[in-house]
């Protein structure tokens, strides 16, 4: 009798407290299993590799409140059980899905939804059994697995002191990182073996406007790293709604990554109530870069479409009166005062500074340029009262987004693009004042309508307000949402600056075509700018989560042009700026340089006419993190490509197959590559422009420049 007890006890417990699945290929397998402890732990392989090594799960909690009763856990003793331990499992589910779907805009018109799916609802049955389930998904480049916790008696409000969420690493591997910050990803990037990770050079970083280090070995996440058996794996988070953002926090000896929550003015992590959930965790790999880049897993993740009607987004090409400001020929600001109140009524009565960028005068000259060119809007920074004491005082009004500077005639403007057929974008700099910005957006976006702006620029420089708030908090992570779904009732659409990185939201989101969310061409204007490298680890770090506005385009590439005693430069050949457009996937692109440096090289500037920003299908051809990058899109509509070849500072021969063209026909290529001589410091604005008849069985060899790239439009 008590040996056939023991041996069922054995079964059960095999059975029950390790689960595993295989992705839909075979090539992925996850583990779920349960310790001696009733601690949740998950282990990853791909292959014959292993990924993750078994790592813990599970939230540690502060304030807790049941649903019937008394709150038996009093706020802020510490006493509060936390779903780390004590677990059972209760219930096992297991799905699999294979579905496509079209996105509204994307790098492919038919995106695959195909995985295996693992539930384990877990129980605490010392904490009246109150209950978490872990949801594991594994696609075939990836696996993604989240919290949930079900509407119950015995867990309602809960306040998430920390995640536990780890992932175990099998070795010392290589890591493109920034440092782990809850006020900025404006870092370029550094790469390193994860022992050597040191963040603390962040203090000497001075041109970021708000910073707010965590410490020496905290990273931010996507982190991108390749093991030395040559796996990539690339670690993030996916549809980051109502919960922080999450960073990383590297244990330098064992190599182990555990999740690191932005908290709040209070030091709290998340507020919940039941039922909820937590952001989707990612861990993509591959044997193959490319294949990191064209993961869809994370959009995957993400909700469908909550806009019905989607027939009123449009991707854009666009211009603006915003380069100008960067290098200083103009100014945001219309007088040189400071200390000026919004509420002054009369800001005619200001002398003005004779550089003010957005009058309307430079408007009409920006929509003339945009109608003769085929752009589709115009942006104007500087637009609105209140730059002269915008940032750096943590002021609450700033800002009102409704009254122009007396130089800026919003009628004739709106009058006036409208009957050339461009769109303008509106500007919505907050400066962080993020409630006063909550006051006034209804009445922002109805002064949009008025004079007929499709589209947002927000930007969010300088420190929050509320007060003590961070960028990447709970609490702006809501705002960031709110705003896109305020914009979305009333058929507006959103660009947002300093936001926290996107996690695959434009497929719930359409009508928020891009984030900056990273370290931007504009650093090259007024800092140390991004090196050489910068572009090739983009793709594998900030896009993994959706379109960046780069805003690539710069033609002049040494400031020194406007005034020979700027040293600044954009670290990259002009080729390589046109390249980008190809590289770094956006549904918005800005033309960002002076429509004067344009003209001064319009052979050029053609591929930028021509370019699309919507695409059919995309082939990654070759790629590796901080070295190259090249890939080949198809225009939507169209049989029509665009390839973009980019190189960090070495020089390198892109090799391009056109195995992807139609074989029954012949192309013409048109190649805008460095010239034999072009070096991003030395000689960075030479350039060639062939042309010649291409097929199917052709394959490309273009030399690109040290820091250079190619453009290629086949047609
Ligand atoms: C930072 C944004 O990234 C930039 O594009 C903008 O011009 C400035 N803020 C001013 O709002
Ligand atoms: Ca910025």
């Amino acid at each position: 009798m008590k040996r056939i007890f023991i041996i069922l006890l054995i079964i059960s417990s095999s059975i029950v407290n390790s689960q595993s699945i295989k992705s839909p290929d075979g090539k992925l397998a996850l583990t779920f299993n349960l310790t001696d402890e009733g601690i949740p732990t998950y282990q990853l392989t791909y292959g014959k590799y292993k990924v993750i090594k078994e790592s813990r799960l599970g939230l540690m909690l502060k304030d807790m409140y049941e649903k019937t009763g008394v709150d038996k856990f009093s706020q802020s003793t510490n006493q509060v059980p936390s779903l780390d331990r004590g677990f059972t499992i209760t219930k096992i589910d297991t799905a699999s899905v294979e579905e496509t779907w079209n996105p509204v805009w994307g790098e492919v018109k038919t995106i695959r939804n195909n995985y295996k799916e693992l539930s384990v609802t877990l129980s605490q049955p010392s904490v009246n059994n109150r209950q978490m389930t872990i949801r594991f998904r594994l696609f075939n480049d990836g696996l993604g697995f989240r919290y949930e916790f079900p509407m119950q008696d015995n867990l309602n409000y809960f306040t998430v002191a920390d995640e536990l969420t780890q992932f175990s690493l099998t070795g010392d591997h290589v890591a493109f990182w920034i440092p782990g910050d809850y006020d900025t990803n404006e870092y370029y990037y550094s790469k390193s073996p994860l022992s050597k990770i040191d963040a603390t050079y962040s203090r000497n970083v001075n041109e970021i406007f708000s910073k707010t280090l965590i410490g020496k070995n905290f990273v931010q996440s996507p982190l991108m790293m390749k093991s030395s058996e040559g796996l990539y794996i690339n670690i993030f988070e996916a549809a980051l709604v109502d919960y922080p953002a999450m960073h990383l926090e590297v244990d330098q000896s064992n190599f182990v990554l555990t999740s690191h929550l932005v908290p709040d003015a209070v030091g709290n992590k998340a507020y919940m109530q039941t039922p909820c959930k937590t952001p989707w965790r990612t861990v993509i790999v591959s044997d193959k870069a490319t294949d990191i880049l064209a993961s869809k897993t994370i959009l995957n993740l993400n909700e469908p479409s909550k806009i019905d009607d989607t027939s009123w987004i449009k991707p854009m090409k666009y211009i603006g009166i915003w380069w100008e400001m960067h290098v200083g020929t103009a100014s945001w600001n219309y007088a040189d005062v400071n200390n000026v109140s919004l509420s002054l009524t009369d800001w005619k009565s200001l002398k003005p500074n004779g550089i003010h960028g957005a009058t309307t005068e430079r408007t009409k000259r920006y929509i003339d340029f945009a109608a003769q060119h085929g752009f589709d809007g115009v942006l104007v920074e500087g637009w609105n009262v209140g730059w002269e004491d915008w940032f750096g005082k943590w002021k609450e009004e700033v800002f009102d987004f409704v009254t122009p500077y007396p130089d800026f005639d919003v009628e004739e403007i709106s009058r006036y693009a409208s009957s050339k057929g461009v769109k303008m974008i509106m500007h919505h700099e907050t400066s962080s004042s993020v409630t006063n910005y909550e006051r006034r957006m209804d009445e922002a976006y109805e002064f949009m309508k008025k004079y007929g702006y499709p589209a947002v620029k927000t930007g969010y420089v300088a420190r929050i307000i509320p007060r003590g708030e961070f960028h990447d908090g709970q609490w702006m992570v809501q705002h960031y949402v709110r705003v896109a779904e305020r914009l979305a009732k009333n058929k507006l659409m959103l660009n947002a600056h300093e936001a926290v990185r996107p996690t695959g939201l434009h497929r719930t989101y359409p009508n928020w075509l891009a984030c900056e969310s990273a370290r931007g061409n504009e650093f090259n204007a007024w800092s140390v700018g991004n090196p050489p490298e910068h572009e090739t680890i983009l793709p594998f770090t900030r896009l993994m989560g959706g379109p960046m506005d780069y805003t690539p385009g710069i033609f002049q590439i040494k400031m020194s042009y406007y005034n020979p005693d700027k040293k600044e430069q954009v670290h990259t050949t002009l080729s390589k700026q046109l390249a980008l457009y190809v590289t770094m996937y956006s549904p918005l692109q800005m033309a960002a340089d002076y429509p004067e440096n344009y003209e001064r090289f319009m052979d050029a500037f053609q591929f930028i006419k021509d370019v699309a920003v919507d695409w059919d299908d995309t082939k990654y051809i070759e790629a590796e993190p901080g070295d190259y990058v090249t890939v080949a899109r198809k225009t939507k509509g169209k049989n029509e490509w665009f390839i973009g070849a980019i190189t960090d500072e070495s020089e390198r021969t892109a090799i391009i197959p056109l195995s992807f063209l139609d074989s029954d026909r012949k192309y013409t290529a048109e190649i805008y590559a460095d010239a034999k001589d072009a070096h991003w410091e030395k000689n960075p604005m030479a350039y060639e422009i062939t042309s010649k008849s291409v097929s199917s069985k052709d394959v490309l060899k273009i030399k690109l420049a040290p820091g250079g790239g190619c453009a290629v439009r086949i047609w």
